[in-house]
């Protein structure tokens, strides 16, 4: 049984990987701060499996800390050590992802995310473990012209200090793995749009404050929060004229994490690249649409001016993904509107009782 260090474990995307790893027979270590999260998204983890083989009580540690502090983390590799447990590989999620809140607040993006990295690379290398999957962002990627798919090869300008902090954390990764003595595994994962929650309804994504994603509002409008979803720009160069992304099911995600481990831990060393999203398009309208007619609810919006920096369409070429974890298929944008409906239906307050 391998051991896995989840950082950001109890977040959105975090909760569903450790579900998704468990489910795999790993062991997994989580570290989460819970400044975006809750303690619950673990116990729920527990609850979805109860009645499985697997007694993933004892599979499953969490520890409370922040990755900014370097004494924490020695604390809890120290522990480690103690218990003699041999990380084999790290998920690394814990960072700070609102992107308007990154141009108000630099310093602190720049904090969680650069130092945070850099402090987990200095203790994880400590301990000689190699394996190191990082969360980016399609953020990253300058505007694609004529609306093609983005490639892993893309240019890279991101506009935004959040986005900047990806790219300068794919670099760093870059420069380590080229120094000569050391023999890392990467990946960056340029996630596109993950939405949507386990089926069973009892993880879901928790943002705390008013959302700043489109699919959180469509939510919370449909809940009847917010009167109306404002709809960013009808005048883009695509179908409808709403902006085009690629979103993907967070459970897709989370079960490409623990594909990538496996790749990794099976390959030499390599600092990879991927796209991670399903290849296809789907225009603000569509997924407005589609989360009406398969929940049978009114979402009202209004067309308003594109927000400044956002782009047209940002659409991933996934082949390399596909074709390096051998992935047929995806699950379908009824799926992720269904799958988060319900996650919001049983859960009005998130994780708050
Ligand atoms: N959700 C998206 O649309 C999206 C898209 C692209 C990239 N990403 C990246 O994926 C990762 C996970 O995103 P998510 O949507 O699950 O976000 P999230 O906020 O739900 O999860 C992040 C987790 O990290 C924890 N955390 C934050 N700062 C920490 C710190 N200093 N120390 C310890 N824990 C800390 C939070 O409490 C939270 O549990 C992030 O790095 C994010 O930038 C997310």
């Amino acid at each position: 049984m391998k051991n896995i260090l989840v950082t950001g474990g109890a977040g959105y995307i975090g909760s569903h990987t450790c579900l998704s790893l468990l489910n795999k027979n790993y062991k997994v270590f989580v570290i989460d701060s819970f400044i975006n999260s809750s303690q619950k998204s673990m116990e729920r983890i527990l609850e979805i499996n109860k009645n499985s083989a697997i007694n993933h009580n004892k599979n499953l540690s969490v520890f409370e800390g922040d990755i900014t502090d370097m004494k924490f983390l020695k604390k809890v590799f120290l522990e480690l050590e103690n218990q003699q447990i041999k990380i084999d590989g790290v998920i690394h999620f814990a960072g700070l992802k609102a992107v308007s809140e990154s141009v108000y607040n630099p310093l602190i993006y720049w904090n969680t995310n650069l130092i945070g990295t850099l402090n987990l690379l200095e203790i994880v290398k400590k301990i000689n473990c190699k394996t190191f999957v990082f969360s980016s962002s399609a953020t990253i990627y300058a505007d694609a012209k004529d609306n093609s798919r983005l490639t892993e090869s893309s240019k890279i300008n991101p506009v935004n200090p959040y986005g900047n902090t990806k790219a300068s954390i794919e670099r760093l990764l870059r420069d380590v793995s080229q120094s000569s003595k050391e023999k890392w595994k990467f990946a960056s994962l340029r996630y596109f749009n993950p939405i949507g929650a386990h089926p069973s309804g009892l993880i879901g994504e928790n943002p705390i404050g008013i959302p700043n994603n489109l699919f959180p509002l469509i939510i919370n409008t449909a809940y009847g929060i917010q009167k109306e979803l404002k709809i960013f720009g009808n005048n883009y160069p695509t179908k409808d004229g709403t902006a085009v992304r690629d979103f993907i099911h967070v459970m897709d995600l989370a079960d490409i994490h623990v594909k990538v481990l496996e790749f990794m831990i099976n390959s030499s060393p390599i600092n990879l690249n991927l796209n991670i999203g399903t290849g296809l398009g789907t225009s603000v309208l569509d997924l407005v649409k589609t989360f009406e007619r398969v929940n049978n609810i009114k979402v009202p919006f209004s067309f308003t001016d594109r927000r400044i920096g956002d782009n047209g369409y940002v659409v991933a070429d996934n082949s390399l993904c596909k074709s390096k974890l051998k992935i047929k298929s995806f699950r379908s944008i009824e799926d992720m509107c269904r799958d988060g409906w319900k996650w919001r239906k049983l859960n009005p307050n998130g994780y708050l009782e």
